[in-house]
């Protein structure tokens, strides 16, 4: 996902007119005309930051050459954005349906908490900024046809996936979507519900679709088995609401579900109690990276000729990133492998298990670690 997705013919228009625009590339000539043509990486320019919901904006991207149009509703895309001076990468799902027409990228940032690059994009960034994009990925998508029965599960900014399905669907059949439908989102409060009168909206266009919207401060987090963990009671003695009294026939529906990790974890386990763990499709938005705890040091990345002394929080992925080496990743949690590089020598830990992987100085060959979840356990050297 870095310098990407370019067709060989504008591939052999670069190496052609790189002939003739030495010393300077047919890059920079391309960027001082437009600074969307760039034909070593996709480019986009913020059109609009408009807030959305407590702390959090709809950021809509006018991408520039080499952009397909062609994601599936749910997939997410990267977004680079310069922050004091250096370029910092986070996966944002798409909430629009694909489309050519519109030629515009749409995706919804809540501002976390201490979080550096999404409290910039809700607070900082200005239509005109110039971000870098990574192309579209990930399975969580719905299937054609679309199976007979489907639960979408959702907390917090968790929506954002889901609201790119029923858009699309919306936008599919119109009014009245043959589509059996139960959405149940929830929300810390009204002021922090995402899209929260488009979903009652879509609710009444389509008799099909049922959509809850909860409000967890009042009513408590959805329990979604027996021993589910307790934060967040109900108010009052009002007894809190379980999946089972909402959605009594969730075992029959193909299930979609976003949110916090409290919650997946609880839905897996749910969904694996009832023997129909295959009809669960999760997307996570982060990965829990304090399993393992790693020493850090001398990252060289024998390549790139560069060398970063980094601490053991830091992954191989960010070091790369923070000296400005074009690293490849996708997901940056730990799934899609996108990110794979060969480990010359030295050792690295997964920060997820803390388990190690080692390359002694005489060994013949490399090994393959996942930069975006791994940190340097001592001295090492990065192929890249
Ligand atoms: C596939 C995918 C799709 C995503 N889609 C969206 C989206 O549509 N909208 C959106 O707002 N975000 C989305 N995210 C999350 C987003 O990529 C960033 O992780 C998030 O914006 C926080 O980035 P940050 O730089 O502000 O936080 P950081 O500065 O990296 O982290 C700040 C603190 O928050 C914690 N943290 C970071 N992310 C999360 C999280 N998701 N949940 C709980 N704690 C977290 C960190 O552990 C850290 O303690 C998605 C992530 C993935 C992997
Ligand atoms: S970026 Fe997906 S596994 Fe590392």
């Amino acid at each position: 996902m870095t310098a990407i997705g370019h067709s060989p013919l504008v591939r052999r228009w670069r190496a052609a007119a790189t002939r003739f625009t030495t010393p300077l590339l047919p890059d920079d000539y391309l960027t001082l005309v437009n600074p969307l043509w760039s034909a070593r990486e996709l480019r986009g320019r913020i059109v609009s930051v408009t807030p959305e919901a407590e702390d959090a904006a709809t950021i809509v991207v006018e991408p520039g050459w080499g952009w397909s149009f062609s994601h599936a509703a749910g997939q997410y895309i990267g977004i680079g954005v310069q922050i004091d001076g250096r370029f910092v990468w986070r996966s944002y799902s798409l909430t629009t349906p694909p489309s050519r027409d519109g030629r515009r990228l749409v995706v919804t940032v809540r501002a976390m908490p201490e979080g550096f690059a999404s409290r910039h994009l809700v607070h900082g960034v200005r239509a005109g900024t110039i971000v870098r994009l990574a192309p579209p990925a990930g399975e969580f998508v719905l299937p054609d046809p679309l199976p007979g029965k489907v639960l979408m599960l959702t907390a917090g900014s968790g929506i954002t996936p889901i609201m790119a399905m029923l858009r699309t669907l919306d936008r599919r059949h119109g009014t009245g979507s043959p589509a059996d439908v139960t959405v149940v989102h929830s929300a810390p409060d009204a002021d922090r519900a995402l899209f929260a009168d488009e979903l009652v909206l879509l609710a009444r266009r389509h008799p099909g679709w049922r959509i809850v919207q909860r409000h967890t401060r009042v009513e408590g987090h959805l329990l979604l088995h027996e021993g589910n963990p307790g934060a967040g009671r109900a108010t009052g003695s009002s007894p809190r609401a379980t999946l089972e009294g909402l959605v009594p026939d969730w075992r029959q529906r193909e299930t979609w579900a976003c949110g916090p990790t409290a919650m997946l974890d609880a839905a897996e386990k749910a969904w694996a109690d009832a023997g129909i763990r295959d009809a669960l499709h999760l997307e996570r938005f982060s990965a829990d990276l304090t399993g393992g705890e790693a020493e850090g040091g001398t990252i060289t990345f024998a390549r790139s000729g560069r060398t970063v002394d980094v601490d053991g929080a830091t992954t191989v992925l960010e070091a790369g990133e923070n000296a400005g080496i074009p690293m490849p990743f996708g997901c940056r949690m730990g799934i899609c492998h996108t990110c794979v590089a060969p480990l010359r020598s030295g050792a690295v830990r997964d920060l997820r298990d803390g388990a190690e992987a080692r390359v002694a100085g005489t060994d013949q060959g490399t090994r393959a670690v996942q930069t975006c979840v791994s940190a340097a356990s001592g001295d090492c050297v990065i192929d890249l």
